[in-house]
């Protein structure tokens, strides 16, 4: 059942643009849950700095994921939108939290193996505490669910193991918060159909939410749609692209048409490819066009910052406050 008065809480890091991937299996689902919920939506910029990143460029991220944020439907009227350090109270939760998080519990996170592995020789201890900022970034407005994806659900269930310490050390406080897994589309790479959408595999492999429509022409042109070969657990570059354009039209009667050649083994793809294309375009072209209004008018966007800011620090201040009381520190 889709929830309803809920409190929901998630956030992304300003790690660059943001493409149809993370649209379609993420930021669509933080736009419906909006409506009849109190969402909360963090760009957790304390988290991006744990990995290597330019000083130069990172304002620029995080107004760009706001941007991003708003033109996908975000709402300011309805949800608490705001940015990860303008709220202290986040940072001062960490550091409590840290003190009752059992360290082989970071230790075995994936996330953080896989990190330590790509930066052998320059992981810092940031990278290890990362999941205790965000059990703080949670708990911090109490909230019952947490819309993340696959890779990020052990950090949620840390969070709850986390929730509990506390409640055992210091009396009943917090409540568990628990994954929230929306069916949502997983939007696979263009080249290697396998592999989920991302930007490290380069830009070919994936539809930039800003692309414009030549550019997502050419790459849907370029897309792969052979069926896998006879590996085991084949998969079809033909098949995410009909999954795709099932997700993306609201044209029912061509939707089927596409499927019946499709399971006929008789996809035309040189009808396919480019409704595909002209689908998809109409769906960005008025994201992309929202988007652009709000980059022209920064001091507006930044109001809603700020205002987000003021919002969720309320709560934030009462949380920290009544953990303190329970910790004894007056
Ligand atoms: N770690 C998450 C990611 O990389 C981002 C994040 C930080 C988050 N704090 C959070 C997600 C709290 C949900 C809730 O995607």
């Amino acid at each position: 059942m889709f929830p309803k008065n809920k409190v929901i809480f998630s956030a992304a890091q300003p790690t660059g643009e943001l493409h149809l991937g993370n649209y379609l299996g993420a930021l669509k689902n933080w736009v419906h849950l909006q409506r009849d919920n109190q969402c909360f939506y963090a760009i957790v910029d304390y988290h991006a700095i744990t990995i290597p990143y330019d000083p130069k460029d990172f304002p620029k991220k995080v107004m760009d994921l706001a941007l991003d944020y708003l033109a996908l439907g975000i709402d300011p009227e309805k949800s608490v939108v705001f940015i990860q350090s303008h709220v202290p109270e986040h940072t001062e939760l960490a550091w409590i939290l840290n003190t009752i998080t059992p360290l082989g519990e970071l230790e075995r996170m994936t996330q953080f193996k896989d990190k330590a592995e790509q930066q052998r020789g320059s992981i810092n201890a940031g990278l290890l505490n990362y999941p205790v900022l965000m059990a703080a970034d949670i708990l911090l407005y109490q909230p019952d669910l947490v819309p993340v994806g696959e890779d990020q659900t052990q950090h949620v269930e840390l969070t709850r193991v986390i929730a509990r310490k506390f409640n055992s050390a210091f009396g009943e406080y917090f409540k568990e918060p628990k994954v929230y897994e929306a069916t949502i589309a997983r939007v696979m790479s263009l080249l290697e159909p396998a592999k989920k959408m991302s930007k490290s595999l380069g830009p070919n492999h994936c539809l930039a939410l800003n692309d414009p429509p030549e550019v997502i022409r050419k790459k849907i042109a370029k897309a792969v749609t052979d069926e896998g070969g006879l590996a085991e657990n084949r998969v079809s570059g033909g098949k995410n692209l009909l999954e795709l354009f099932k997700v993306l039209s609201d044209d029912k009667a061509t939707k089927d048409a596409f499927e019946e050649q499709y399971k006929a083994g008789e996809l035309k793809y040189a009808e396919f490819k480019p409704a595909l294309a002209e689908t998809i375009i109409k769906v960005l072209e008025p994201i992309q066009a929202r988007r652009a209004e709000l980059a022209a008018k920064p001091q507006e966007v930044t109001r809603i910052l700020l205002g987000g800011r003021d919002k969720a620090r309320l709560i934030a201040q009462k949380t920290l406050q009544d953990v303190k009381e329970r910790m004894g520190l007056v």
